[in-house]
């Protein structure tokens, strides 16, 4: 399933090449989990110079544009679904500001980064994206269609 669940929400969410270089992934998962969101989807993966440049499309006339494509191709990433209410919002909540100084202690960013340039994870901005970025990068097929068992605890 890769439609819109009108009782839920999805965001698209990446650990970048420098949080899996540096050891991050595990803790960076295990945040969104203990906040209690479903994962539906993750895989390791090599992104290709193109998916990387429709990803951030928006951004082509950015001065930075080239470098973002660059550091994001330059190693392995960990694509993740995270589905629940509000997921969206927040997961930016807990990935903290895009500059990691202005980045709250507690947020990943506020933990792990200092510059824009290696932020160590992406998450998406509204649902309609999330929904764009989800279709991006991951195929029909594997997304796991499954409710927790544990959701009743939880919401
Ligand atoms: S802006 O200026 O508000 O439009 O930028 P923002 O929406 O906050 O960020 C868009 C994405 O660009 C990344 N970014 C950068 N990458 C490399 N270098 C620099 N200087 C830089 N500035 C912003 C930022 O991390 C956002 O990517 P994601 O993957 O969504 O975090």
């Amino acid at each position: 399933r890769l439609t819109v669940n009108a009782a839920s929400e999805r965001s698209y969410i990446m650990i970048k090449p420098d949080g899996v270089q540096r050891g991050l992934v595990g803790d960076i998962i295990s945040r969104f989990e203990r906040k209690g969101f479903a994962l539906k989807g993750l895989k390791l993966f090599q992104t290709p110079q193109d998916l990387a440049e429709e990803h951030y499309s928006e951004l082509k006339e950015r001065p930075f544009f080239p470098a973002l494509v660059k550091y994001i191709v330059s190693g392995p990433v960990v694509c993740m679904v995270w589905e629940g209410p509000g997921v969206v919002a927040s997961a930016r909540k807990l990935i903290g500001a895009t500059n990691p100084l202005n980045a709250e202690p507690g947020t990943i960013r506020g933990d792990f980064a200092i510059v824009s340039g290696r932020n160590v994870v992406h998450g998406s901005d509204s649902p309609a994206n999330g929904e764009r970025e989800i279709a991006l990068w991951f195929k029909e097929g594997e997304l796991v269609d499954w409710e927790p068992t544990v959701l009743p605890w939880v919401l």
